[in-house]
């Protein structure tokens, strides 16, 4: 039987990050996935609520979401745990603000810097750590569906609120895992995936 793209994808990405842990070579296979594939579609999930957190797979190395983005529902400013973001768009247009937080880094509130911001379409692939910046994602008009990349996986991370200058830390979940509903913790999925 021929794998899905989207199974060749993660068996590309697990080998990846075991040849190189910096997963240097992970964008092209993302902007490649991308630009020639559609099976992703069996994925989207749409909430009226806030954007949709679907996972595809994860491994102790990485894990792979896919993303549904309404308009107007924004992401919050976060940081990204010390790991690396990547972001591949599959649709729409996306919108990425950078943000600096000057101070104490791990300070309860802080005060925030707006840098660039920069749209991706279709194809294109958006790379994000700590080290560059905090950052907050939006559909540019219309819709939007992504798939990110975090290596390691993110269980949590710091949302910052420009208003108040608060910083508060999140547990990321997940509103589905391969396709199903997602009724469970996010601990429980995490300890449902084999480390590959
Ligand atoms: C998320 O994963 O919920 C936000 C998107 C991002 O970090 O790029």
């Amino acid at each position: 039987m021929t794998q899905a793209p989207l199974d060749c994808l993660c068996q590309a990405l697990t080998s990846e990050f075991r040849r190189d842990p910096a997963g240097a070579g992970a964008a092209a296979l993302l902007a490649e996935y991308a630009r020639t594939q559609q099976d992703w579609r069996d994925y989207v999930r749409w909430s009226d609520e806030r954007y949709t957190r679907n996972l595809v797979h994860r491994t102790r190395e990485y894990e792979l979401l896919l993303l549904c983005w309404q308009p107007e529902q924004a992401s919050p400013i976060h940081d990204h745990a010390g790991q690396s973001c990547w972001m591949a768009v599959l649709e729409g247009d996306m919108e990425e603000v950078h943000y600096r937080a000057p101070g104490a880094p791990q300070a309860a509130e802080a005060c925030l810097d707006e840098g660039r911001s920069c749209t991706y379409g279709p194809s294109q692939v958006a790379f994000i750590d700590d080290r560059i910046a905090l950052h907050l994602i939006q559909p540019k008009s219309g819709p939007g569906v992504t798939l990110h990349l975090y290596a390691k996986p993110i269980d949590e991370c710091r949302v910052f609120e420009p208003s108040t200058g608060q910083v508060t830390g999140v547990e990321l979940g997940y509103h589905s895992v391969r396709g199903e509903a997602c009724q469970t913790a996010p601990a429980e999925v995490r300890a449902t995936f084999a480390a590959d």
